[in-house]
C-alpha cells in the first residue's frame, strides 16, 4: 500500500477503459476513493460500481467541480487521463486539430485552474498527466496527436517546476503502446512502431505507482523512451534521419 494514497479523494478522466480504467481499479486498490470520469456515461459506471467508485460522466474539462462534491469538498489527486487519438498531417481537419487541443491539452489546463487555489492553500495536491511517448519524441503519421501531446507534456513540467516547492507533485505518464481500444486504432502506424512493444494497462498504473514511491515527475513504463528522449536531445538530426527512416518504411508498407 503507499500511503501517500490511501483514503485520497482521487479523480481519473477517461476511466471508463484502458490505462484510465487500470489507473482507477489500482488508485482503489490501494484505498483510495475514486471518482471515474468519461464521456460515456455506461462505461464510467461499469468501472465505478466494479471498483466501489462513483461515477461522474461528461467532459473531462469540467469535472472538477463535481467531482470535488462527490469526494467530500476536496480533490487530492487529479489524474488527466482522457485522451484523443488523432492521426493526420498538416492536413487533418481543423476540427480534428481543435478537438486534440480541447481534450489533450486544455482540459489539463482548466482542471490546474480549478485546482490549484485549493491546492496551493492546502500546500499538497498531485496532478496526474497521462501523456505519450509522442510528446517526448513524436509518433509517425499523427501531426495533431504529437504537437498537443508535446503540449500536454510542456504543461505538466510546467506545473511541476512552478509549484513543486509550494507541496504540489505532478507526474507525467509517458508510454509507447498499450493494449487499449487508442492503440486498436492506430491502424499500420501502430504496426510499425507501438504494437511490437506493446504493454497492458495495468503495467501503467503500476510504473505510475513506483513514480509516486520514489516521487519522479517523468514516468516511463517503456524504459526505452529515455534512450531515445537523450538520442533525441544530443543529436537531433540524427534522430531526425532515424525517424525518417521509419517514415519510408511505413510509406513502403502502406503502398504495398
Ligand atoms: N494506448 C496507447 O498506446 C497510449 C500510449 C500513450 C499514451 N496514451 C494516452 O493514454 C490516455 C488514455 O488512452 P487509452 O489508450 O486508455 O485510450 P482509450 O480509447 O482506451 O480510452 C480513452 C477513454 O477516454 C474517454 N474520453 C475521450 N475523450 C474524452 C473527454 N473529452 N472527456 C472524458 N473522457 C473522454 C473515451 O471515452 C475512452 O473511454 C490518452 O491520453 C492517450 O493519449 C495511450
Amino acid at each position: 500500500m503507499v500511503e501517500a494514497v490511501q483514503d485520497a479523494g482521487v479523480v481519473v478522466t477517461g476511466a471508463g477503459g484502458g490505462i484510465g480504467a487500470a489507473l482507477a481499479r489500482r488508485f482503489a486498490a490501494e484505498g483510495a476513493r475514486v471518482v471515474v470520469n468519461d464521456l460515456d456515461a455506461g462505461r464510467a459506471k461499469a468501472v465505478a460500481d466494479e471498483i466501489g467508485g462513483t461515477a461522474v460522466p461528461g467532459d473531462a474539462s469540467a469535472v472538477v467541480g463535481e467531482a470535488r462534491d462527490a469526494l467530500g469538498g476536496t480533490v487530492d489527486v487529479y489524474c488527466a487521463n482522457a485522451g484523443v487519438g488523432c492521426a493526420g498531417s498538416e492536413a487533418a481537419e481543423e476540427s480534428a486539430w481543435a478537438l486534440a487541443w480541447d481534450v489533450n491539452v486544455m482540459a489539463h489546463v482548466r482542471a490546474a485552474h480549478e485546482l490549484l487555489p485549493d491546492w496551493l492553500e492546502r500546500g499538497s495536491g498531485r496532478f496526474v498527466s497521462t501523456v505519450s511517448a509522442a510528446g517526448l519524441l513524436t509518433m509517425i503519421g499523427a501531426a495533431p496527436y504529437s504537437v498537443t501531446k508535446h503540449g500536454a507534456y510542456a504543461f505538466a513540467e510546467w506545473l511541476s517546476l512552478t509549484y513543486r516547492h509550494r507541496g504540489i507533485k505532478v507526474h507525467a505518464i509517458c508510454p509507447q503502446g498499450v493494449r487499449t481500444d487508442m492503440l486498436a486504432a492506430t491502424g499500420s502506424a501502430g504496426d510499425l512502431v507501438l504494437r511490437p512493444t506493446a504493454i497492458e494497462p495495468q503495467d501503467v498504473a503500476d510504473a505510475l505507482f513506483r513514480g509516486i514511491e520514489e516521487d519522479r515527475f517523468l514516468v516511463l513504463p517503456h524504459p526505452e523512451v529515455a534512450e531515445y528522449y537523450r538520442a533525441r536531445a544530443a543529436d537531433p538530426d540524427r534522430w531526425l534521419h532515424g525517424m525518417n527512416r521509419l517514415q519510408r518504411q511505413w510509406e513502403e508498407t502502406a503502398a504495398r
